[in-house]
């Protein structure tokens, strides 16, 4: 057996697979948000570790087989968010996650110090206020006495590895989000550092992402029950592990995963395609491979924000169960998901949301439809950036609350205007870092040979001619948006 741990940015998911890759367990605690000020989004470490050892406790407990068989353990990870420690390895604040965006001055100060064209070459990606880089340079800026303590950064599933077996390490996939890695060389890059006055052994040592790093402690195995010869391999960025659980491992594969963000993600087989910045180029989690990926930042977060305020009652699939009954276009009413700013194509972290259209027919239902096809559209906006660059697209693995709606699916498939591909045990992330660990415990011999075993697509969604259509109209109208409220905030 395997264990594939997703620290998530709402819950932390574990799921205990066989060799036949069928999930016997799974456990999901939840930890809060700390949301000081507008804006600002942070987390305190020691829950994501206080949750996952409850959840590998519970886990061990409920399984009937043998623990001695449980042979090893990854992980996936929400990404870029700021873990800083002392020289003893005590966390000297808050983590800063990937959804913070407060960022905006020092992601100006590093297109200055670095430039924007050395930037693009070296990280292949442009400053963007939810990456490492500029949260480091924020604490630098507005912590001094902590960023004087600090002796290295980890991202968050690194930190979590980190106290389940007492070894600092970061791999390629996640470092790749921090704007300090060089993507193609694979190494941390001291000119960026330099400029930036960082100094590089901030940045942990690289392994890659089925690579072993060490067993469980002894303190972890008496608390979990797990045992201390359980292998541990680094995994990887949640994105990453998401692409490998659905076998986007293959020049062509493309992916639509909607869970708090939404991406659109492609698999890549090159290092040196040129998409000038307007999506991101990360390294995968399958060795020297790459992924591009356009990021919707609140996508299932703009429908749990809708339910949190306006249907708390429900519960999400009673909320949806309606939408079928409303027609494309939601009786004239048209929403943008920019309720915590916006990643692709914008880059734009204070842009408002909007519902416009507001008639005083509408009901609920109509608005729900609203914010569905609203998330569904800033998602196409990343798939258009896709085909402006020569990708051909035309299926798409669809996972994450988007594909647990058939509704939500047929409308992928109508709005992208390809067939949507839904998978049998749709485990996402967490089956990808699952998967780390069985072809790092050398059960397969790659990766693209454990996803034939184990990843398995169940039904597919074809587009309806008239319903591309229709959708073209209201996407244009949606483009528009933009234009018509940046000035809401200004
Ligand atoms: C990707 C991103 C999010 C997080 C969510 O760049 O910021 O998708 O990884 O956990």
């Amino acid at each position: 057996y395997v264990i594939g741990v997703d620290l998530g940015t709402s819950a932390v998911k574990i799921l205990l697979m066989n060799q036949d890759g069928e999930v016997c367990q799974e456990v999901s605690k939840s930890y809060p948000l700390i949301q000081e000020k507008s804006g600002y989004s942070e987390q305190d470490p020691e829950q994501w570790v206080e949750k996952t050892i409850d959840g590998l406790n519970e886990l061990v407990k409920n399984f009937n087989g043998n623990v001695q068989d449980i042979e090893g353990l990854s992980f996936s990870g929400q990404m870029h968010g700021l873990v800083l420690l002392d020289q003893e390895h005590n966390v000297l604040r808050n983590a800063i996650l990937w959804n913070d965006t407060r960022t905006t001055e020092q992601c100006r100060k590093i297109e200055d110090l670095v430039g924007k064209e050395r930037l693009l070459a070296i990280t292949k990606n442009p400053a963007l206020e939810g990456f490492t880089l500029p949260k480091i340079l924020w604490v630098k800026d507005h912590e001094a006495a902590i960023f004087e303590k600090a002796a290295v950064f980890l991202l968050p599933k690194d930190y979590l590895r980190f106290r389940l077996t007492g070894l600092l390490h970061s791999e390629y996939s996640d470092a790749a989000g921090t704007l300090l890695l060089d993507v193609a060389e694979k190494k941390w890059s001291e000119e960026i550092c330099e400029r930036l006055g960082i100094n590089t052994s901030l940045c942990p040592p690289l392994v890659a992402s089925h690579e072993q790093t060490g067993t469980i402690i002894s303190e972890v195995a008496e608390k979990t029950g797990l045992s201390t010869n359980v292998k541990v391999f680094a995994g990887g960025a949640d994105n990453a592990c998401g692409a490998i659980g659905s076998g986007i491992l293959s020049d062509g594969k493309t992916l639509c995963s909607i869970g708090t963000s939404g991406v659109v993600l492609s698999y890549e087989q090159k290092s040196d395609l040129d998409f000038g910045g307007k999506v991101h180029y990360f390294n995968h989690g399958e060795e020297n491979a790459y992924y591009t990926m356009g990021v919707t930042l609140a996508a299932g977060y703009s429908l749990s924000w809708f339910k949190d305020v306006f249907a708390s009652e429900v519960d999400f699939e009673e909320l949806l169960s309606c939408i079928d009954e409303v027609p494309i276009g939601a009786n004239g009413l048209l929403f943008t998901p920019y309720i915590a700013g916006e990643r692709t194509p914008h880059a734009d972290s204070v842009i408002r949301g909007s519902f416009i259209g507001m008639d005083a027919s509408h009901e609920r239902r109509d608005f729900v439809r609203a914010v569905l096809e609203g998330i569904t559209f800033s998602l196409n906006e990343s798939i258009e950036i896709f085909r402006e660059n020569g990708k051909q697209i035309d299926t798409v693995i669809s996972i994450g609350g988007g594909a647990k709606n058939k509704t939500w699916l047929q409308m992928q498939a109508d709005i992208f205007n390809v067939n949507i591909m839904k998978l049998v045990s749709e485990q996402g992330p967490g089956m990808g870092a699952a998967m780390l660990a069985a072809f790092g415990c050398a059960w397969f011999s790659s990766l693209k040979e454990c996803a034939d075993k184990f990843v398995q697509v169940s039904e597919s969604f074809t587009p309806k001619v008239e319903n591309v259509e229709a959708y073209k109209k209201l996407f244009n109208l949606y483009k528009d948006v933009y234009k018509s409220t940046k000035a809401l905030n200004e």
